[in-house]
């Protein structure tokens, strides 16, 4: 038996009492089960970590040749590199030896990296150079004739600077993949002609909460009540003047602001809102020049509207306060790793920079003032959602009567191809694409 799909009794038939998808009767209804059951928890690592494109990392950290940055396909260990020609890697971090994890620390630069165990030695391309044996003639022929080298992932490709990777040899290419949300990352990629670079400094913490729970983050209803205390400090910041180096986000204004949700398929999900305070906002010190190359409306797109963009299933792409990749990486059913970074335009002026610096800090830091809000909020949902008895969620409806397919108004400004628009950043059918897709890739797996 297939050690690997044996997790117990969990057929297709089961996917019912997970998910139910039937938006023309009203009905977009997830289940408790979703983030508490670890058997569903084992058939998703295998069936969306493990046959989709997960994001890996971006480009800037590993900018140069020999450069590698660690990072994870849900609770596997990958390395990615860049060797001497400069061409980008992924691997599996663990050594064909006996399994060691090669790379133990999160980024350096190392022409031949040695296995800390036996010492085995491997290039930044990932070719075993040396078994650290000279007792050649200890090994039988069957070893001799073995490849060595670390297990490449099946697939790596790079959109935008951002680094993707699947195990599975059969995914769509990247582009297809991410469809209408390319544009989105062009958004952001597109900001500077040297390219983004991610800020030194990148956050880690653990939530002891669903992984499931990270990716609904960028969903605008929680915005009032959870960060009830950041706009408190907002309007006392706008009573003494303003006057700050922040120059925060005026969310105050976000409940009237125009704006929006749209589902790219594939899981891909993004929010915006339009900000009458873009001026304020890292790239509104660069407007004249953004606007000139893109013209309006693209650069109101770039400078005056807040972007949040989910890609399935591990990056979120926040360019709102400050701009932030945040990457979620799943380690147990109710245990999530999640690690944090600014983004920022290679040769923004130096006042743009400081101020996108301070507005990650105040907003999204471990120690701002909106991260722990939502951190504390989804591990209360994950005690709570120990409740079985309560039944289906309710937090899936709102919005449902103004989807509309393809582009709405606003997205045809700029030719944003979604495949369905809802009419509010405050809609719960924002979320419904990414558990559209989570029903659709288990069924795929448990069908095959
Ligand atoms: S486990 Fe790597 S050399 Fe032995
Ligand atoms: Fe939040």
């Amino acid at each position: 038996m297939d050690q690997l799909t044996d997790y117990g009794n969990f057929g297709l038939e089961d996917l019912d009492d997970c998910v139910v998808d039937d938006t023309p009767n009203g009905r977009f209804e997830v289940s408790r089960r979703m983030f508490e059951d670890p058997e569903l928890f084992e058939l998703e690592m295998e069936h969306i970590f493990g046959k989709t494109w997960v994001y890996l990392g971006h480009e800037s950290q590993v900018a140069n040749p020999h450069d590698y940055q660690t990072s994870r396909i849900g609770q596997q260990p990958v390395l990615i590199t860049r060797d001497g020609e400069g061409k980008i890697h992924a691997f599996l971090n663990s050594c064909p030896h006996r399994g060691s994890e090669l790379v133990g620390d999160r980024r350096g630069n190392k022409k031949s990296m040695m296995c800390p165990f036996h010492g085995w030695v491997f290039g930044s391309d990932g070719k075993c150079q040396d078994v650290n044996s000279a007792d050649t003639g200890a090994y039988p022929d069957q070893f001799v004739n073995q490849n060595h080298d670390l297990l490449a992932l099946a697939r790596v490709e790079v959109y935008g600077g951002f680094i993707f990777g699947s195990l599975n040899p059969d995914v769509d290419d990247l582009k297809t993949h991410l469809g209408g949300a390319s544009k989105i990352i062009d958004m952001l990629a597109d900001q500077s002609e040297q390219g983004m670079e991610l800020l030194k400094g990148g956050i880690r913490y653990t939530s002891r909460a669903n992984w499931k729970l990270q990716l609904e983050n960028i969903d605008g209803y929680h915005f009032f009540p959870t960060h009830l205390s950041y706009i408190g400090l907002i309007q006392r910041r706008m009573d003494q003047g303003g006057d700050d180096d922040v120059q925060a986000i005026d969310a105050r204004q976000m409940e009237e602001a125009a704006g929006g949700n749209y589902d790219f398929g594939n899981g891909h999900m993004m929010d915006w809102a339009y900000m009458p305070n873009g001026g304020d906002r890292p790239l509104g010190f660069q407007r004249d020049k953004i606007e000139q190359k893109f013209g309006e409306p693209m650069s109101r797109w770039m400078i005056d509207h807040v972007r949040n963009l989910m890609l399935y299933p591990n990056v979120l792409l926040m360019d709102q306060s400050s701009s932030t990749v945040r990457m979620v990486h799943p380690i147990s059913v109710d245990k999530t790793l999640v690690e944090v970074y600014c983004i920022a335009p290679r040769g923004e002026p130096a006042e743009a920079r400081q101020r996108r610096i301070r507005q990650f800090e105040d907003f999204l830091g471990p120690a701002g003032l909106a991260t722990p809000d939502d951190q504390e909020l989804f591990e209360k949902c994950q005690r709570g959602l120990k409740g079985q008895k309560g039944g289906w969620l309710q937090g899936y409806a709102r919005g449902m009567e103004r989807l509309s397919d393809g582009a709405d108004k606003a997205a045809s400004e700029v030719d944003i191809r979604p495949v369905v628009s809802g009419g509010d950043i405050n809609d719960e059918t924002l979320i419904h694409g990414s558990y559209r897709q989570w029903l659709q890739l288990m069924r795929d797996g448990l069908a095959s």
